[in-house]
């Protein structure tokens, strides 16, 4: 029997009325659908958007500008820079001349600068060759505090904040953003804008994968990776952001000599990996607030005895649930993806690591690649032995829900394309862009909604209440 999808529109200022009406409309539909379908699984919405061609913002558009002054810092982005949350990789790039590596930063609560010493390094890209881009690493920093910092020193200095997490802990309250395969189109913006102006104001975002979308470009031209990070600035220098590699980041293109893969994302964007005792940054795990965060590498061997699989596994064993309730897996190429986008793609990844999902009790996976959103059921599929036959997904307490939240707004354009029937454990899919936001309020509960770019600021199109897979393992599905 379908299941209705919790489409609480809550009307705000903002919301519209055009958003308003069609959610009635919508819950009508879906009162007469649930009354037919006998074999769908959850709710396709019916919400339609618009079908239009997205449209990369040309070089000349406002969110492209240079900023001004020689040598001025520009794509300034942070992120976690240790296991933790005492620090922070703080990244940028100058145009001119190299300029100073250097960072200056102050608690609010203090006016004595420290000082951190990073480095900087240029790439080539075919015939592109990179600005001077820098990384510096703030370490020993208290949590839970605001923060001011300074890049370019000496030139054209630049002054940003941001705020620390609080000290990791099980019952500690803490909002992530979801925004995945973003590139650079005007709907890129929208889903942006629509993520700072949430009334939800999630500190961190979980970013499952590809990014500037430049490999559209002839050539991979990495010009569209230096207006990507100029785009995202605004978010960017202000709270981290959590990089998983998706196949955009790959850039092997050996018709023109570029054979190492992940050279721009390599150079550009630094994870902590080394701080989870991960090999390479495609791979590996932070703590923040109440939740334990791995990020899977897509793309990257994952086969038995590989690098990430030896590491996975000596990874989830160390989680520990009374530190961390919440374990969250992050990767690019979903597993349970009933859309006709890259259906399949993410199976074997999915046979060789679900059953440590559901032992571990993995509570939410999030992933990015198909342009659009879906939500599933908690269920698994780990039962297939090659000779029982038993090779479907099962209702499953232990399982994560899967949530493909790859629509961002990219040049690519929507999925807007589905297996029919929907299948069983499909909960909730929509084609249209958005963004999501993860509101853990303590160790039992954490509140998760989804946000279409048509909505007010405030709308929430797919909502509904996380129960902690291992302080709490009620049935938290829509409906029940
Ligand atoms: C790189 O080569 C392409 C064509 O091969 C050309 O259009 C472009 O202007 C070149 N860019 C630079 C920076 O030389
Ligand atoms: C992008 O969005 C921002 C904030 O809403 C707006 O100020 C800006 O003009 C937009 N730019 C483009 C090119 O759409
Ligand atoms: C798990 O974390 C709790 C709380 O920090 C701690 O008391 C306990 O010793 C840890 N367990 C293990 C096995 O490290
Ligand atoms: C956890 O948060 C939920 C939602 O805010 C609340 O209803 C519940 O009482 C909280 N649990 C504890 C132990 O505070
Ligand atoms: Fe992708």
């Amino acid at each position: 029997m379908g299941k209705m999808g919790s489409s609480s529109i809550h009307a705000s200022g903002s919301s519209s009325m055009v958003s308003l009406s069609g959610s009635i409309i919508g819950v009508l539909l879906v009162l007469i659908s649930n009354q037919m379908a006998v074999c769908n699984g959850g709710k396709t919405s019916t919400f339609v958007r618009k079908a239009e061609k997205a449209t990369d913002m040309p070089l000349d558009s406002d969110v492209f500008r240079v900023p001004c002054g020689y040598n001025a810092p520009q794509q300034v982005h942070i992120t976690q820079g240790d296991h933790t949350g005492k620090a922070v990789i703080v990244s940028w790039v100058t145009m001119d001349e190299p300029g100073s590596s250097k960072v200056l930063y102050w608690s609010k609560n203090s006016h004595h600068k420290m000082k951190a010493k990073g480095k900087h390094h240029t790439y080539k890209f075919y015939n592109y060759t990179s600005g001077y881009i820098h990384h510096c690493t703030i370490r020993g920093l208290e949590h839970d505090t605001k923060y001011y910092y300074m890049v370019g020193v000496g030139q054209t200095a630049r002054k940003f904040w941001f705020v620390t997490p609080p000290e990791v802990g099980p019952d500690v309250p803490y909002t992530f953003g979801l925004i995945g395969d973003l590139g650079q189109s005007f709907d890129s913006n929208r889903t942006l804008t629509h993520y700072e102006r949430n009334p939800h104001k999630a500190k961190t975002v979980l970013y499952v994968g590809d990014l500037s979308y430049a490999d559209n470009y002839p050539n991979h031209d990495n010009v569209r990776w230096d207006t990507w990070g100029r785009f995202v600035e605004r978010s960017t220098a202000y709270q981290p952001w959590i990089w998983t590699a998706g196949n955009h980041e790959i850039d092997f293109v050996p018709e023109i000599g570029e054979t190492k893969p992940f050279k721009p994302f390599t150079n550009r964007y630094h994870v902590p990996y080394r701080a989870s005792d991960s090999t390479a940054p495609f791979w590996y795990s932070i703590k923040r607030a109440s939740a334990y965060i791995i990020v899977l590498a897509s793309y990257s061997a994952y086969g038995k005895y590989t690098p990430q699989y030896v590491w996975l596994e000596q990874e989830l064993p160390k989680v520990n649930r009374t530190e961390t309730p919440w374990l969250i897996v992050l990767m690019h190429s979903p597993w349970y993806n009933s859309y006709n986008y890259h259906f399949m793609e993410g199976e074997t990844m999915r046979v060789m690591f679900e059953p440590w999902f559901v032992q571990y009790k993995v509570d939410l996976v999030f992933a990015g690649h198909v342009h659009a959103y879906e939500r599933s059921e908690r269920v698994s599929n780990v039962a297939y032995n090659i000779v029982n036959g038993q090779c479907t997904p099962i209702n499953d307490p232990s399982a994560p829900v899967y949530i493909t939240i790859g629509d961002g707004g990219n040049v690519e354009g929507l999925a807007n394309s589905m297996t029919e029937p929907q299948p069983q454990y499909s909960a909730y899919r929509e084609a249209s862009f958005g963004h999501a936001i993860l509101d853990i309020k303590n160790r039992t509960h954490a509140h998760y909604s989804w946000h279409r770019n048509q909505d007010g600021y405030a709308a929430e199109a797919d909502a509904l209440w996380f129960y902690n897979r291992y302080w709490h393992p009620v049935d938290d599905s829509t409906g029940a």
